[in-house]
């Protein structure tokens, strides 16, 4: 391809994989990682929440009941089902169920037959790290990981995210290490634990685009920071694409912040690339998708 990108670095935009492939198959599991980087994927993503006995697990919500099977397994603690009340053991008794608007309830996906045995249980961080060193090494790839410390937001968790990382080897800018957080202190706390342990990896902020008084920033959970405030801390935004406009993008590149937009569910190539072409175009860094497939077929055709 002799495309000319806009983007900050002039390097093609990355496509995460958003859950893995999870508009497929069960998200944050195993089997969805290895089908997104069997589809394409630069990055996957997973999130990360942390279990009553301190273990790191891939999980997007606080609570075990929208994605796995818990509620027919267990009795509700504290009136929930939250993934702090449950220990790794417990959890590890769960299957993950498929919740993506292409997958199938018998979680395949056409030709492809995940590699490991159980592919839908809740995987440690330390699994996923494993498994992507595992297929970078057996592909020839260096595919990424975009881990996010997700609420609730706690410097325990945030150490335990930068220890496994350094534990399992992803230290340097060539390990393509993203890291990202909704609360601009986690964010704080990410660089600045990346900086003690002599680690190198970018980091996002994550929220929604706003203009305040003619300055543009980023709406997180714990507030408004303008683009200035997060270029002292981070090396990228993690925003809403509906907010995302070219005069955005322009505004943080001139602050050398990369834009990555989530979350993309196109449920065709051709809804793809009416989405997302656009913010190639304004000079888009990368993207979030749960169709890692679709993503990676916009950006190929450039
Ligand atoms: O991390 C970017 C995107 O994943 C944020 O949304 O709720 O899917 O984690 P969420
Ligand atoms: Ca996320």
């Amino acid at each position: 391809h002799a495309a000319t990108w806009n983007t900050l670095t002039g390097e093609a935009p990355i496509v995460v994989a958003h859950r893995g492939a999870s508009g497929y198959l069960p998200e944050e599991t195993l089997g969805s990682y290895e089908l997104a980087i069997k589809l394409g994927a630069d990055y996957i993503e997973p999130d990360v929440q942390m279990t009553k006995d301190g273990h790191l697990v891939a999980m997007h919500d606080t609570t075990l009941t929208r994605t796995t099977d818990v509620a027919d397994l267990f009795e509700p603690r504290n009136g929930t089902y939250n993934v702090k009340d449950f220990t790794l053991a417990e959890i590890k008794t769960l299957t993950v169920k498929p919740t993506g608007a292409l997958s199938r309830p018998d979680s395949t996906y056409p030709g492809f037959t995940p590699s490991m045995a159980d592919p839908y249980k809740v995987p440690t961080l330390d699994e996923v790290l494993v498994f992507l060193n595992a297929q970078n090494a057996a592909n020839g790839t260096s595919v990424g990981i975009y881990p996010e410390a997700k609420a609730p937001f706690d410097a325990e968790k945030e150490a335990k995210i930068i220890a496994s990382l350094k534990s399992n080897g992803f230290d340097t800018a060539a390990d393509k290490v993203i890291l990202q957080s909704f609360a601009h202190q986690s964010v704080i706390n990410l660089t600045s634990l990346l900086e003690t342990n002599g680690m190198e990896a970018e980091v996002a902020q994550l929220g929604s685009v706003r203009l305040e008084d003619g300055i543009y920033g980023v709406n997180g959970s714990d507030g408004f920071r303008t683009l200035e405030q997060i270029a002292s801390v981070a090396t990228g935004v993690g925003v809403s694409y509906g907010g995302i406009t070219e005069s955005f993008i322009q505004a943080a590149h001139g602050l050398g912040l990369k834009v990555h937009a989530y979350t993309f569910r196109p449920l065709s190539e051709d809804e793809a690339f009416a989405m997302i072409q656009p913010m190639l175009d304004w000079g888009l860094d990368g993207f979030f998708t749960d169709y890692t497939d679709f993503g990676r077929t916009v950006v190929d055709a450039q």
